[in-house]
């Protein structure tokens, strides 16, 4: 097995300038000698190819999708990517870039794997709609578009299907959510663990039910890790930065629970922008753990083949 490093200079879905820099600055702070260094074979994929548009055609495919056309071109590349690594029997890292990716990386990991899983880490729910979003920004919207809500040209991203069912979703961290948002976790099969449940729970009994959430009930699990659900005192240079978040331990405990489970196949780290960092304090972190959770990740292996 190897790791795929596939970068996505993806920042249409945040309509904000800054974490399409962000693989480079990845690969700037050596991140293949990073996880060489943990003894692992790495491949970078390169970067996936984003489609150049101007402000003034934001709105030019649909007037509450920004930049529709282009994220779903980049997605559906993305998508291919992610498919091919894993069913090469490798391991992708897909580095963001905007959220808006998880649309590319859920279906091309949900080609692959039936009955997939996924965590969703983050400070925001990432399940709006067209109707429902504030700002028609992609990157809130990928989580709902991948169990089958919102637009078609989301819902089918890559190929016309739904990508997983609504009970396969686990959320935390979440703090900062739409009307919309409220609604929809209401009646939901998904998991939403919220930052209050967290602080009530503890993080290790919400690592506990996530786990057993998910024991028999998957094929295997697509963890998609958005930097804003750290605490922004530690991670400020995200797009949306909010407070009151996870510690960076919490963080660290949950991904690496998640590698040495065996069931983790693939993972993505997003919405780092090193424009609005502050001494490279997010890049670090991201660092971290990006390190921490793959050298587990040998552990799960061993642990899934023994199993
Ligand atoms: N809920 C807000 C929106 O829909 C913010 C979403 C932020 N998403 C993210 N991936 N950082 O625009
Ligand atoms: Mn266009
Ligand atoms: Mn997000
Ligand atoms: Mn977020």
């Amino acid at each position: 097995m190897k790791i795929n490093l596939i970068g996505v200079p993806l920042h249409l879905g945040a309509d904000k300038f800054g974490c399409n820099l962000a693989p480079k600055t990845y690969r700037e702070a050596n991140i293949v000698n990073l996880i060489e260094s943990l003894g692992f074979e790495v491949f970078d994929c390169g970067d996936v190819n984003v489609l150049e548009t101007d402000e003034k055609r934001k709105y030019e495919h649909h007037p509450n999708l920004k930049y529709l056309h282009e994220v779903v071109d980049a997605n559906n590349k993305l998508a291919q990517k992610v498919y091919e690594s894993i069913s090469n029997g490798n391991f992708p890292l897909i580095l963001g870039g905007d959220h808006s990716l998880g649309l590319g990386s859920i279906a091309g990991a949900s080609k692959s794997i039936k009955n997939l899983g996924v965590v969703w880490i983050d400070a925001h729910g990432d399940i709006n709609t067209d109707i429902t979003s504030p700002t028609g920004n992609i990157h809130g919207m990928p989580l709902a578009a991948s169990f089958g809500i919102g637009h078609e040209a989301l819902v089918n991203v890559y190929e016309n299907r739904v990508k997983i069912k609504e009970e396969n979703v686990f959320h935390i961290a979440g703090r900062d959510l739409d009307e919309g948002e409220v609604e929809l976790i209401k009646g939901s099969k998904g998991q939403f663990y919220t930052m209050d449940k967290v602080k009530k729970l503890g993080i290790k009994n919400v690592v506990k039910d996530m786990l057993n959430y998910f024991k028999n009930k998957v094929d295997a699990i697509h963890v998609s890790f958005d930097l804003d659900s750290i605490d922004s005192l530690f991670a400020p240079g995200t797009g949306t930065p909010v407070k009151d978040g996870l510690s960076v331990e919490d963080a660290k405990y949950i991904l690496e629970s998640l590698a040495l489970s065996g069931m983790m196949c693939s993972l993505d780290i997003v919405e780092l922008n090193p424009v609005l960092d502050k001494d490279n304090k997010t890049l670090d972190i991201a660092m971290y753990l990006i390190k921490n959770t793959l050298s587990k990740l040998k552990y799960g292996l061993e642990n899934r083949l023994t199993a």
